[in-house]
């Protein structure tokens, strides 16, 4: 685990290096709009999406640096994604990423617009880079394109925080399939954008989107369980508002424990389709590992 904190540590300052390279700034982007924009992703995170696209593009045994403007392109469109979901006519959260939320800072409108720039910007990087006109990257990079997009879409994750907004009692299909949407989707794109990238085969490329899609289920099962479990401090954001806010979860439907026990099976599950294609020693099962022992 030592190593994993280590590659972790390595990966999170790269990656926190061309986030802020890739950020617009003036004068083609307005100082206030730049500004926003910057606040919610300077403010932290784990930066899960950026090293699971990293780390699948080294798993199969490809550059890690071509796929780094993809891993940044997913994580301004999962920070825009917390940016929105926090705001009043969402789940009206105050404090995110240990710092206020953004439109408590900026006002409402700014909130919504820095989302919409990072939403828009992360398109704007994948298509720019890497540069080059080799025809083989030249459709690597069409095929992630198409593959983000799925994943924050209206099938991905648009459409599960839809889901959520609705309300209403879901039985455990339902749940199980909001959650695929509104978080697994876009881990599931972090995953299968990085082994794209980095050459792999369809075989190995498909292993992977099954693993992401257990890691991206586990994630969500553990961001219920934290949120009855964890402490506000800790979690940087306010803990217990699900319940309070009587939104459909894992740990209300089935307990904390059996949630518990339904996100390691996730790990099982995702151990078996990464050893069915030789992938089983790769830093993913690692990083799902991490995902499921994690206390924020
Ligand atoms: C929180 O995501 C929102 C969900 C999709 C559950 P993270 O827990 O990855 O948030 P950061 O990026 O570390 O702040
Ligand atoms: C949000 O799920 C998932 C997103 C697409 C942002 P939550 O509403 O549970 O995320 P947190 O707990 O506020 O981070
Ligand atoms: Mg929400
Ligand atoms: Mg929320
Ligand atoms: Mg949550």
């Amino acid at each position: 685990m030592n190593d994993l904190k280590q590659y972790l540590t390595a990966r999170r300052s790269a990656i926190d290096a061309a986030l802020l390279a890739a950020l617009p700034g003036p004068p083609a982007c307005p100082a206030n709009l730049a500004d926003a924009m910057r606040y919610s992703i300077v403010a932290g995170g784990k930066r899960l999406r950026p090293i699971l696209c990293l780390a699948s593009a080294e798993a199969v045994g490809g550059d890690s640096a071509l796929a780094m403007p993809a891993a940044c392109a997913l994580e301004f469109i999962h920070t825009y994604s917390l940016i929105h979901d926090d705001l009043p006519a969402m789940d009206n959260d105050t404090l995110r990423r240990g710092q206020p939320t953004l439109h408590v800072v900026a006002g409402e409108g700014m909130a919504i617009l820095a989302g919409d720039g990072l939403l828009t910007e992360a398109f704007a990087l994948m298509a720019r880079e890497p540069r080059g006109d080799d025809s083989s990257l030249v459709a690597r990079k069409a095929r992630v394109i198409g593959i983000v997009a799925a994943g924050a879409g209206t099938a991905g994750m648009v459409g599960g925080q839809a889901i959520d907004l609705t309300g209403g009692p879901l039985d455990a299909d339902g749940l199980r399939g909001m959650h695929a949407r509104k978080t697994g989707a876009l881990i599931r794109a972090s995953a299968t954008a990085g082994a794209v990238m980095g050459g792999g085969t369809d075989g190995q490329i498909e292993a992977i989107d099954r693993a992401a899609s257990e890691f991206g289920l586990a994630f969500q099962i553990i961001d219920d369980v934290l949120d009855v479990e964890g402490a506000s401090a800790e979690l940087g954001k306010t803990a217990g508002k699900d319940a309070a806010a009587g939104k459909s979860t894992y740990p209300a439907l089935y307990g904390l424990d059996i949630s518990k026990r339904m996100a390691s099976e996730c790990l099982d599950r995702a151990a078996a389709a990464l050893a069915s294609m030789n992938l089983a020693d790769s830093r993913l099962l690692q990083i799902g590992r991490w995902i499921v022992e994690r206390s924020n």
